[in-house]
């Protein structure tokens, strides 16, 4: 099969390319990735001479008509991805997310191509602390930032097309990754790198909200499925049950693997509209098409831990160069 991977230079693109080429080399990749602040070709540095890598802009028609008319199946990674950011300034995500995914679809309906569209839980908004309830295929849509709102605007449109053209499409909505390569704005990575260079992690708010995670190789082998042997037009929910609150399990779980006091943090500004909670109902993958993740529990999660820090530990100079920057943005901000 020929893969389009768009966004494939992003965090969670790049580990797909990672596992693609390990796992499943009898597929040829091209990768298409516009390379903003949040894409790295050095992230594609390990597999580069066996894929084919395009500097480009899913918005771009032309572009995109050539790619797709290559290739067997897209899958679509590409986003702006940061709540953060979408707070700060909602444009791009609204041009990428909602533009570039309607280019895309366009494009696979011209030439008949399948497509695997990678969303995520935030589409479903938040649940209460004390809500029995996960998120399942069926939950409605009530996303409440413009990074999710402009999410599940990509994914009505893949719904859209799915149903009023017929286009051979499935989509995935996954909790939260973690893993090498995650962009150090996101949470796991700026606290490890703030310990690292001896910057107190920052909490925001209370710390009571939730967040369910998975280690970004659970989410792929998910993804392969799907690609394998997904039933087109469906919905799937990847989750791996590994929800914490940011205090008391994340930052003492991170706060311990690197061997410092569980009260060494910062209270900082709380998030706008800060979801309080997720959690993924993964139940259809695993009955349906047999998913498996492998870190599970409280022990699988300080181990992609362990294996994550050390790999920030490994790599300083992918992230040094911006980790002030990052940081100003966030003082900007009380955070
Ligand atoms: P990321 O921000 O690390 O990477 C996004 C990549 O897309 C970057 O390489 C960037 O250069 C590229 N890109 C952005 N705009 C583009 C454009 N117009 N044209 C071409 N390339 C463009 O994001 P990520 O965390 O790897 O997320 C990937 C996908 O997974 C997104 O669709 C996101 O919504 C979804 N997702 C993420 C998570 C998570 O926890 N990170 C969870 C569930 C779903
Ligand atoms: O749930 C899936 C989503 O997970 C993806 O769709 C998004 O692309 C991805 O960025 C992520 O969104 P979150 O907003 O949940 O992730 P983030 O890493 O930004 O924050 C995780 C939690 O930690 C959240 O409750 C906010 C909090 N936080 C975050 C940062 C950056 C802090 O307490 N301190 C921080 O410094």
């Amino acid at each position: 099969m020929k893969l389009l991977v768009t966004g494939g230079a992003g965090f969670i693109g790049a580990n797909f390319v990672h596992y693609t080429v390990k796992h499943k080399p009898e597929h040829q990749v091209t990768v298409i990735d516009k390379l903003t602040y949040a894409g790295n070709p050095e992230n594609l540095t390990p597999v580069m001479d066996k894929i084919n890598f395009v500097t480009g802009d899913i918005c771009d028609e032309e572009l995109l008509d050539k790619l797709v008319a290559d290739c067997d199946i897209v899958v679509h990674f590409a986003a702006e991805s940061h709540n953060d950011n979408s707070l700060r300034n909602p444009w791009p995500f609204v041009e990428t997310n909602i533009i570039g995914t309607y280019r895309i679809l366009e494009a696979v309906r011209k030439h008949g191509k399948r497509l695997h569209h990678i969303s995520t839980d935030e589409v479903f908004g938040d649940l209460e602390l004390d809500d029995p309830n996960r998120f399942t295929e069926d939950t409605a849509y009530n996303p409440s930032s413009p990074y999710s709102s402009t999410k599940a605007g990509s994914d009505h449109l893949v719904r859209a097309w799915i149903r009023s053209f017929g286009i051979k499409a499935t989509i995935s909505n996954c909790s939260n990754n973690y893993g090498p390569y995650q962009h150090i704005e996101k949470m796991i990575p700026r606290q490890i790198t703030n310990i690292l260079s001896d910057i107190k992690p920052k909490l925001y708010g209370t710390g009571e909200q939730v967040r369910d995670w998975i280690h970004v190789d659970d989410h792929n082998s998910a993804v392969h499925l799907i690609l394998e042997k997904g039933k087109i037009g469906d919905t799937y929910i990847v989750g791996a049950d590994n929800d914490h609150t940011n205090n008391k399990m994340v930052f003492e779980m991170i706060l311990e693997v690197m061997g410092k006091p569980k009260d060494w943090l910062d209270h900082v500004n709380d998030r706008p509209g800060h979801d309080m909670r997720y959690a993924m109902d993964s139940s259809k993958l695993r009955r349906e098409l047999g998913w498996q993740p492998q870190y599970t529990d409280n022990n699988g999660m300080m181990d992609g831990l362990r294996q994550t820090v050390a790999w920030y530990d490994q790599h300083r100079e992918w992230w040094q160069a911006d980790k002030s920057a990052v940081e100003a943005a966030y003082a900007k901000q009380g955070q």
